[in-house]
């Protein structure tokens, strides 16, 4: 039989049947099956409905969502920080999702920094507070002040730094544990636009570095585009997964080039029609 030939029978049929929770052996990092959530007493606000995905592991995913649509929450709820509505499950690396893990890592728009310590300390806290080997901790920060490009600031104080930097040190905050899996709650909505352009190559970079599952919450459809292997859109509160867009653009990406291709283009056109701009 021919190469070619080498069909299993019904994988065709089954992608495009929902897949039951248990159906890929873990193959998967995150799982969200069925999750939905409702604020308060009945009625309550409906923040999500009926939510399923999967993300496989070392996928760069974005999910894209008009504000007040659920976005947070849905984070939330993969983190273990929140429980789903029941009827809802989450699975992560093959298990059920019960509450807060050091496989996931998670950054927020605000960073979590303690004013009165150093950038260095902050980077260590996670770590120590873990009671990692010292010899350890230090191995990981050093590396992480280099690729984070922050060692000539790691004896300053988060009030002296730049926003940018400052989000730089809370992903390495994160990144000092060495998480499978990276949760990004818009960690640079908040800063202009150049320097937010500046730490999505280097969030690019250090994700072709370590290859972890990234899933990142943004409202920036280019943004989305250039980082992601895949995009999915979320409609209006209650929200919902309303498409799922595998981005087919080459790596290793560069800001340039990537957003010159015509397929950017219209990777920008058909998600902005989704996202209701025309
Ligand atoms: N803890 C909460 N209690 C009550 N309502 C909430 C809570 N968190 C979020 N909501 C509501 O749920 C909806 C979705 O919020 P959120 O997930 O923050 O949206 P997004 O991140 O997409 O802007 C909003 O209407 C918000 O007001
Ligand atoms: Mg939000």
């Amino acid at each position: 039989m021919g190469r070619g030939e080498e069909v299993t029978p019904g994988v065709a049929a089954a992608a495009r049947r929902p897949m039951p929770l248990d159906a890929d052996g873990g193959e998967s990092a995150i799982r969200v099956a069925h999750v939905a959530k409702t604020f308060g007493a009945a009625p309550g606000v409906r923040a999500l409905e009926a939510v399923d995905f999967a993300v496989p592991r070392g996928q760069f995913v974005s999910i894209l969502g008009p504000s007040g649509c659920g976005k947070s929450t849905l984070l939330r709820i993969i983190a273990g920080l929140m429980r789903p509505d029941p009827g809802g499950e989450v699975q992560v690396q093959g298990h059920r999702q019960t509450g807060v893990s050091d496989d996931i890592g998670v950054v927020f728009q605000t960073h979590n920094m303690l004013p009165w310590e150093t950038v260095e300390a902050n980077i260590r806290l996670a770590a120590e507070v873990r009671n990692l080997p010292a010899a350890d901790i230090d191995a990981r920060v050093e590396a992480l002040l280099g690729v984070l490009k922050l060692e000539k600031f790691r004896r300053n104080y988060p009030h002296e730094l730049s926003g940018g930097m400052r989000q730089r040190a809370a992903l390495g905050q994160i990144l000092v544990l060495r998480p499978q899996i990276l949760l990004l709650d818009e960690p640079f909505g908040a800063l202009d636009a150049l320097t937010r352009d500046q730490l999505n190559v280097e969030l690019l970079r250090l994700w072709q570095e370590v290859r972890k599952t990234v899933v990142l919450i943004t409202h920036s459809i280019p943004e989305a585009i250039f980082l992601s292997d895949r995009v999915l859109v979320m409609s209006e509160r209650p929200g919902r997964v309303i498409d799922d867009i595998r981005i087919d653009l080459p790596r290793p990406r560069d800001p340039r080039s990537t957003k010159e291709r015509v397929e950017f283009g219209h990777y920008v056109v058909r998600l902005g029609q989704l996202m209701g701009v025309e």
